[in-house]
């Protein structure tokens, strides 16, 4: 079996995660859970980054003693980490004994190679970079990533090196492409590599805040040197050597873009001085932003977890953080957005598809599945490839990619269901088997679905899977288990709706200019835009009495009559039609013609009435691709708002039937 270590950054402790330190944890917790999902030994580990001033001062502020404040605040981390169902290995603390010993055996080994060097440094100090900062980085004698003003110190200090290693780094990443990705990070970085490196301080004098350097126990170990060292401490370098042999080099370092030169050039530098193996792949992730705004503890503008958690639980946030940001690159979280998501992604599709397969497994086959001899639909081989895909993407750490390859099984199996009509099926005795094929079919799409999910929603998988009738425990199935299974019986299990849909007011939380979560900026919206318009010209309406625009089939030659009605393209291209997924359907009390829809746009849902209910059984318009008028005036129809038009052929005499696509297109999609 492969070996797979991977770690986080260790997070500064004076201030709670926020959502963004958050998102880190959670795409490298997804990465971990799939690498055992395929089969690899997994060792994945995170900590706390204790020794930076700005920790010690937040304790001194509170009249804490240090190291009582980090334990605190280590209980603060850890209880977040749970509730999020990060599923480390370790968790290390720079506090700790064992990483004491070992910073101070890897300095020792970078002074034996003729590395460590004692000097005087004079310059700026950023003490929320924790980094030494040159003139040309400090502008209008601020920090640009802090705005705040840096300290001017002057002290002695010993220096690294660092000089001695930008060929050897050079020669690494030319060797060794996958050392850092995504490319935008290594391009950054060869760049600074080929402009030469300059030596380092790696000490501070006259703090007690730290570890001290061995050669002079007046310094400590500067806070970055002390904190990238984590890596293999955690791995018992210093303290347990075999655990070292077992899991270094690591596979896999996840951190912050802006973190990358700490990692992909001091890092480096430091083992190989040190004469220790590198670690395999650095990978530098964006940053997660609140409305398009930098979300940081010290600018004082983050989205707490809690809140987040606190809104759905954290499955639907570890989904919303990976499906809809593509690992690498920044992306944003704003509450609107999230509360749609949840709505789309997990109400109305996956866990409206799991209800219904469960309630018609229980209505048409008393909750007993089995296969019938025709052999499985279509579903089976666009699973296969979706399995392929996914395993492609995960592999890249392409997790959104992964994401949407699971998800592409269940939009196919919704679509299955709209196209085989189980409840017509079911209403003819010669279409017996066929109905327990495409039963079958479905439940096992979810099946497959729900163990490609495994690593991104993993308190509800498994239920996804219970209910399936998976009997292998989630902790042991493995990416193999995810190839289309066309045997057995399954027994299936109802229950309550797992996602229920979300119509509620949304209150926001955002910590501006303030550290204390009491401060929250609240405010109200309506997530479900409850507007329907019919203007009297929906299929219903047309069935009846044709509207003005619903022009019958053209004649051969043009009358004089419809060339004056002719419009421009100008006109036309007011009208602004768009593709929309059906996500429920009910049939308007007290009306014939009426059905109740609610539609996914890609970028919102919307309510809307439509006079289809004599052509198209309710349940059955569920899943199904439409086209509808975007830009149409809110109108009432029996009391309900509706905010857009179906489009609909419209027969004389004839029931309307929807218009459609003969291939997928992505829900928002503009027709023209
Ligand atoms: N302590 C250092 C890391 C030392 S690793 C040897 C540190 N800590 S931090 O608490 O400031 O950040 C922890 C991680 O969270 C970093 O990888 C950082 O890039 C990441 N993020 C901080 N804010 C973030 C967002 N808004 N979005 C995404 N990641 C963010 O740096």
């Amino acid at each position: 079996m492969g070996r797979f270590y991977l770690t986080t950054a260790i997070d500064y402790v004076n201030s709670r995660p926020h959502l963004g330190t958050a998102y880190e944890k959670i795409a490298a917790d997804v990465i971990a859970r799939y690498k055992r999902l395929a089969g690899f030994d997994t060792h994945f580990v995170m900590g706390n980054d204790e020794h930076s001033q700005n920790v010690y001062r937040k304790a001194r502020e509170l009249g804490e003693d240090p190291l009582a404040y980090c334990d605190r605040m280590a209980q603060e981390f850890l209880d977040v980490w749970q509730r999020m169902n990060i599923s480390f290995d370790d968790f290390i603390r720079t506090s700790e004994p064992r990483h004491r010993a070992g910073v101070q055996e890897l300095v020792r080994h970078m002074t034996a190679a003729g590395d460590i060097y004692e000097g005087h440094y004079e310059g700026w100090y950023c003490v929320s970079c924790e980094a030494f900062k040159q003139e040309k980085d400090v502008v209008d004698g601020l920090c640009p990533i802090h705005r705040t003003r840096p300290d001017w110190i002057r002290e002695k200090n010993f220096f690294f090196r660092l000089s001695r290693y930008g060929a050897p780094l050079l020669t690494h990443f030319a060797d060794h492409p996958e050392f850092l990705v995504p490319d935008v990070r290594r391009n950054e970085i060869l760049r600074l590599l080929e402009t030469g490196l300059d030596d380092i301080s790696v000490s501070r004098a006259g703090q007690a805040w730290g570890i001290p350097m061995p050669q002079d126990p007046s310094s400590v170990i500067y806070v970055w040197v002390d904190a990238l060292i984590n890596y293999i401490t955690a791995v018992g370098f210093g303290t347990d050597e075999s655990l070292t042999a077992r899991w270094w080099p690591a596979d896999l370092h996840v951190i912050g873009k802006d973190i990358t030169r700490f990692h992909a050039v001091i890092w480096p530098a430091m083992l190989i001085s040190a004469g220790l193996p590198l670690p395999r792949q650095i990978f530098g992730h964006g940053w997660v932003h609140y409305r398009g705004e930098k979300m940081s503890k010290s600018l004082g503008t983050t989205v707490e977890p809690l809140d987040a958690l606190e809104r759905f639980g954290a499955d639907p946030l570890r989904l919303y953080l990976v499906k809809e940001i593509s690992f690498g690159s920044d992306g944003d979280f704003t509450w609107e957005r999230y509360e749609d998501r949840y709505n789309v992604d997990l109400a109305n599709n996956l866990g409206n598809l799991v209800s219904r397969v469960a309630a018609m497994a229980e209505k048409y086959r008393g909750g007993h599945l089995r296969p019938s001899a025709a052999g499985p639909g279509r579903l089976a081989a666009l699973a296969g490839d979706a399995l392929r895909v996914y395993e492609r993407e995960m592999e890249a750490f392409a997790l959104e990619g992964g994401v949407a390859a699971a998800f592409r099984i269940v939009d196919a199996a919704n679509e299955f269901i709209a196209e085989t009509e189980p409840w017509a099926l079911a209403r003819d005795p010669a279409k017996s088997e066929r109905l327990s094929q495409v039963l079958f079919d479905v439940a096992e799409a979810v099946r497959v679905s729900a163990i490609l999910l495994l690593p991104v929603i993993p308190a509800s998988a498994p239920e996804l899977l219970r209910r399936m009738g998976e009997r292998t425990a989630p902790g042991d199935l493995r990416l193999g288990d995810a190839g289309w299974r066309n045997a057995g019986e399954r027994t299936i299990q109802n229950g309550d709706a797992l996602w229920p849909r979300f119509a509620g007011a949304a209150s926001a939380s955002v910590n501006v200019g303030s550290q204390d979560p009491s401060d929250k900026a609240s405010k109200k919206r309506s997530v479900n835009v409850t507007a329907d318009q019919f203007n009297n010209a929906g299929p219903a309406a047309a069935h009846d009495a044709p509207p003005s625009g619903s022009a019958p089939a053209p004649a051969p030659e043009p009358s004089a009559a419809s060339i004056a009605s002719q419009i421009g393209i100008d006109d036309f291209m007011k009208v602004d039609l768009r593709v929309a997924r059906l996500l429920t359907a009910e049939k308007v009390p007290n009306s014939r013609k009426l059905v109740k829809l609610s539609v996914d746009l890609g970028t919102e849902q919307r309510t809307l009435v439509a006079g289809i209910a004599e052509a198209y059984e309710a349940e059955a318009l569920v899943g199904r691709t439409i086209v509808m008028v975007f830009n149409l005036k809110p109108a009432k129809l029996m009391g309900i708002e509706s905010n857009g038009m179906v489009l609909a052929a419209s027969p004389d005499g004839g029931k309307p039937a929807l218009v459609g696509f003969d291939q997928e297109v992505p829900p928002g999609t503009r027709v023209r």
